[in-house]
Formats: structure tokens, sequence, C-alpha cells
């Protein structure tokens, strides 16, 4: 049995836990390079402990210097710090498959960089395909590399797809579990804490993803990485409210036929999935009992609920660098919601304003290029930073009166 060496971004994260508890599971079969986090300095050092990778990353300077400093398992373990260090684990000749689990924008250039040394990649990192996901597929096909959906409607489908031509497609349908408040009237959406926000039904996951959840952001950048990973027109990518989160995503045929893929929600399986490809790990996890399940109920987003999910589909029609600005604008307005600068139905309310700026922008003689068209990791950058700037203008306000 070969052994795949493993670089694995956001180790300490929530896909980063459960790609490592897999990798636990098959210790003949996977050996850990690297790992690399922001700055969870304790959770870093106990999994250098438990994995012993050659090399680890915390973005954070000051973070990995207190890391170097304990001298974790006999000091054997490089560390390394910034975007340099996760370059250079990204890159590295000592590994053949990156797990790119960081959250946010910031971990575009480190997944771009796995691409281009030829690397096996396996994307939970949806922003990444938010920002340059076009880029991301075009380098993929230069370098020979593969490029995995872990994302679990996108593996999903990867899984229903198994090979078939586009042509043979007519859409796909992404599932959506439609978050904490989809039986809560949306006229009753400013009574809504951050404890309940925070709490999702059905998947145990980071705080950003679990927010953009509740608002389903996160279903429309699910839309927009869907585009890019299987080539399809938005008209051919459809997203159904599935309560039970059972179904993940279906593909139906041009012969009428729909193939649904199935699953208790558990990352571990579309990671093992990606792992293992094209091969399948005998994984012991809970089994599926449909039985159990009793039944599976499927309904339309509504737009009066979920209106973010509608300003990444009209980010997603507009094009250009439109999903990366959107992206970083919902990064920044997250960010400020965790801080509790105001309430839950202000996000959509302040998204819709920055996406208004933006679209007059896309659509003014003096278009920025990056908003026009994202050809360079740069431009999907630039279009990032333009969306955080225009909500930091928008959240000015908003922190000066709840100061
Ligand atoms: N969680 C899920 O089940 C799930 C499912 C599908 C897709 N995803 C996607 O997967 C990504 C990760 O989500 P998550 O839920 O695992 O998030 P999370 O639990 O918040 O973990 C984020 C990880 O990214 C690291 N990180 C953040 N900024 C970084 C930086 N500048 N440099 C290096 N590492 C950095 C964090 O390190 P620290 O711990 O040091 O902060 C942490 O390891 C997101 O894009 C999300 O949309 C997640």
């Amino acid at each position: 049995m070969t052994v795949k060496t493993l670089t694995v971004l956001g180790s300490t994260g929530s896909i980063g836990r459960n790609t490592l508890d897999v990798v636990a599971r098959f210790p003949d079969r996977y050996r850990v390079h690297a790992l690399a986090a922001h700055s969870s300095e304790e959770r870093l050092a106990e999994q250098i402990e438990r994995f012993r990778p050659a090399v680890a990353v915390l973005y954070d300077a000051q973070a990995a210097q207190r890391l170097r400093d304990r001298r974790v398992a006999g000091g054997r373990t490089a560390v390394l710090s910034g975007m340099e260090g996760l370059l250079e684990v990204a890159a590295a000749p000592q590994t053949q498959h990156v797990v790119a689990g960081i959250v946010g924008a910031v971990g575009l250039r480190p997944a771009y960089a796995a691409l281009e040394a030829g690397k096996e990649l396996s994307v939970a990192n949806k922003e990444v395909m938010v920002l340059a996901g076009e880029l991301m597929m075009a380098r993929a096909q230069d370098s020979g590399a593969a490029l995995l959906p872990m994302d679990s409607e996108h593996n999903g489908v990867f899984q229903c797809l198994a090979g078939s031509p586009r042509e043979a497609v007519r859409r796909i349908v992404l599932t959506a579990s439609g978050g904490p408040f989809r039986d809560l009237a949306p006229d009753r959406f400013h009574t809504i804490s951050k404890a309940q926000a925070l709490a999702h039904p059905n998947w145990d996951m980071g705080p950003k993803i679990t927010i953009d959840s509740a608002t389903m952001m996160n279903k429309g950048l699910e839309v927009i990485e869907a585009r890019w990973l299987f080539g399809l027109p938005p008209e051919r990518i459809d997203v159904l409210i599935h309560r039970q989160s059972i179904v993940h995503a279906l593909v139906e045929f041009v012969d009428g036929s729909v193939i649904a893929q199935l699953g208790l929600p558990d990352m571990r399986t579309p990671i093992a999935c990606c792992l293992a490809h094209p091969e399948r790990l005998p994984l012991e996890l809970p089994r599926l009992d449909l039985a159990q399940v009793g039944r599976l109920d499927f309904a339309e987003v509504s737009e009066a609920r979920y209106p973010c999910f509608f300003l990444a589909l009209e980010a997603l029609r507009l094009g250009g660098g439109m999903p990366a600005a959107l992206n970083g604008a919902n990064e920044v307005v997250v960010q400020a919601y965790l801080e509790d600068a105001f309430s839950f139905p202000q996000i959509a309310g302040i998204l819709k304003r920055v996406m208004d700026r933006l679209a007059a922008r896309r659509n003014s003689a003096d278009v920025p290029a990056c908003l026009r068209r994202i050809a360079t990791v740069d431009d999907a950058v630039d279009a990032d930073r333009m969306g955080r700037q225009l909500a930091a203008a928008e959240l000015a306000p908003l922190r000066t009166a709840s100061c």
C-alpha cells in the first residue's frame, strides 16, 4: 500500500480536525507532512505531538515564535509563519495532497500555489472558488493537478457525476438545510440572538460558515463554487431546502435519470472520499438508516427569508470580480456580526447596500479592471479588497452608534 503525504491547511478548524480524524484511522495510508493554522497555538501543539509533521505553520508570527520556543515533539518540527509559510507547505515537494481547509479569502494564494506545483488539492475552503474559480480550474488543467470538491454538496455532485461528460447533465441540485431560522417568520428575525444564529440544526462547523448557513449566503457561495467546479451555467444549478441534510446533491441527466448522493451529515465522509480518491476508505461511522429518518422533505428557497442567497446569485449573474467583492464584503460583515456590532437582519441590509454600490461601479464607464474580469490572483485579491472597503464604510456608522 502506498503512503500519501499530506499538507492540511486550517488543521485546527472543523475541516482540519475532521481530516486528521480520518488520517488517524488509517496510519498506514497517510503521513502528515505539514499542518497550518492562524494562531491556535495550543491545538496545533497537540496536533504536532500526535502527527509529527516535518513542518508546521502559524500565520501569526508571534504565535509561531511561541510555538517554536516550546520545542514540541523534541523540536523536530520546523515552525514557519505568514503567507510565505503557507505557500511553502502548499507547494512542498514532500507533499502529494493538500487539504484547503482555511476559512476565507486568505486561503486563495496557498490553494493556487498547490495547483501550480501540481498537487492533488481538496477544496473545502469555498471562498477560494468564489474568488477565482475560473482561474483555479484553468491552473488545475494546465498543471494536470486533480482538484477535488470536499464541500459536502459538491462532493455529492462529484460522486453522482462519476466522470460523466457535461453534455450528459441537464442540471445539478444542491441541497440546503435552511439553517436555524427555516421555520421562523421573517418578521421575527430581529429577535434572533447570536447564540441562536451559531446553533446550526444539522452540522457542527466553524463560526463563519455557521452564520453564512443561517443567512444562506453559504448556499449562494456554493452555487458560485459549483459553477466553476462543474463548468455549468448558473441556470443549470438549482438549490432546494432539505431540512434533514441526508440528500446532499442530485444530478439530473439529459435522459431524465436523477442520481442523488445521500449520507448522514458528517464531513468525514466527503473528506475520506477526497483523501482516498479514486479508492474508498472503509470508514466506520454511524450508518444511514432511512427507515429511521422516515421522510425527506424538499422546498424552494424563499427570497423573503434568505435575501443573502439571492445577492450571491446576482453577483454570479453580473460576473467578473463581483462574486469576489461580495465575498470580501460578507467576510467583513459576518466578522462584525460575530463581534456584536449589529442585529442578524442587518447582515442582509448591509450587504445589499454594498452590492448596489458594486453594481453601480460595475456599470460605470471607469469600471475597475478587477470587477470586469478575474485574470490573475491579484485581480481576485483586488476585488475582494474593494468589497471589504465598501463593507467597512457601511459598518462605520453602526460601530460608532453601538459605542
Ligand atoms: N466545517 C465544515 O463542516 C465545512 C463544510 C464545508 C465547507 N467548509 C468550508 O471549509 C472552510 C473551513 O471551515 P471551518 O468550518 O473548518 O472553519 P473553522 O473551524 O473556523 O477553521 C478555520 C481554520 O482556518 C485557519 N485559518 C484562519 N485564518 C488563517 C490564516 N490566515 N492562515 C492560516 N490558517 C488560517 C484557522 O486557524 P486558527 O484555529 O488558528 O484560527 C482554522 O484552522 C471554510 O471555507 C468553510 O466554508 C466547512
